[in-house]
This record gives structure tokens, sequence and C-alpha cells, in this order.
């Protein structure tokens, strides 16, 4: 049975490190992507990195089925050390992020990106994505490069973002 993990929110220190590769491929790395998916639906995510849960390793997850939207159909992606090797475009969403609860706010994306990645068993490939996969693929990827949505938006939005932070949130126990 997966296990649901403990998140790591804002303002831990592990959401700024880099992440490193995986170079091992065995049954441990698939028991933790489990356990990953596991986290996130309960917690009602799309996407998670595994600095997220305290593991400092490229590893992302992502269904894009929501809560909201119970019809959508299921699709777990699994990446494993993904890298952006091109993109094009742009485009805005508002994001959220499981480190950072109950805040959102717009960020602006690439519109297209093409991610060079490696599955479970550590076999290369290469997707081309867009819309909201696109865009939660970036979000996930930053978080292995110790970078937060609330990094990417503007000076503004970022001095609201720490007044709202004070009001709203006590320190991590
Ligand atoms: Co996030």
């Amino acid at each position: 049975m997966a296990k649901v993990l403990k998140l790591v929110t804002y303002p831990n220190p592990l959401l700024k490190k880099i992440s490193e590769k995986v170079d091992v491929f065995d049954d441990k790395l698939k028991t933790l992507t489990d356990d990953m998916f596991e986290t996130m639906y309960k917690n009602k995510g799309i996407g998670l990195a595994a600095p997220q849960i305290g593991v400092l390793k490229q590893i992302v997850v992502i269904d894009l089925q929501s809560e909201e939207d119970e019809n959508a159909s299921s699709k777990q992606y699994v990446f494993i050390n993904p890298k952006i090797v091109s993109s094009s475009g742009s485009t805005t969403f508002e994001e959220g992020c499981l480190s950072v609860p109950g805040y959102h706010e717009i960020v602006k994306r690439k519109e297209k990106v093409t991610v060079n990645y490696q599955g479970l068993k550590g076999k290369e490939q290469t997707i081309e994505a867009d819309g909201l996969l696109a865009i939660c693929l970036q979000h996930e990827i930053d978080h292995l490069n110790g970078i937060l949505f609330v990094d990417q938006i503007s000076k503004i939005k970022k001095t609201f973002f720490r007044s709202w932070f004070k009001k709203n949130c006590k320190k991590e126990e």
C-alpha cells in the first residue's frame, strides 16, 4: 500500500535546494513514486516534486485529473531527471503549490515545452507538452532547481505574498 508522506512547506530551506540526478532505477524508486502519487491525491494536487516530500532527487509525478473534474481521465506521469530542452510561446495561469498551501497567483510560463526525461526503468524519453501539462511540468521542474512559483512572480506580488504569509501562516513546528 502506498503511503501518504509529510509535505515540506514554505519557508523550509529544503525547498531552495538543488535536487540530484537519479542514477539507480530500482523497486525503491517505484515505491517512492507510488507514495508521491498517494500524497498528491490526498492533498488534491496535480503535480508533486520529490523535494516537496523532503527527497532531494530529480523526480516529478503529475496527474492532471482534479477534484473539480472527477470525470477527467486519470493519467499518471512519472518524470525522472526531467530537463526542458526547448520551449516556445508564453501563457499565464493561476498557480498554487502544495508547499505553499492556500496561496494562488498568476504566473507567466512558456506555452509549450519539450522535456527529456527517464522512465521508472531508466529509459530515455521525450515529451512535447502544451496546455496544463506544460505549465505543470515547468512548475515541478522549478522545484528540482530550488525555485518556487512565488519566486517567479513580480516584486509587487512577492511583497504581497510575504505579508499574506505573515498573516496567514504560523511558523513551521
Ligand atoms: Co509546487
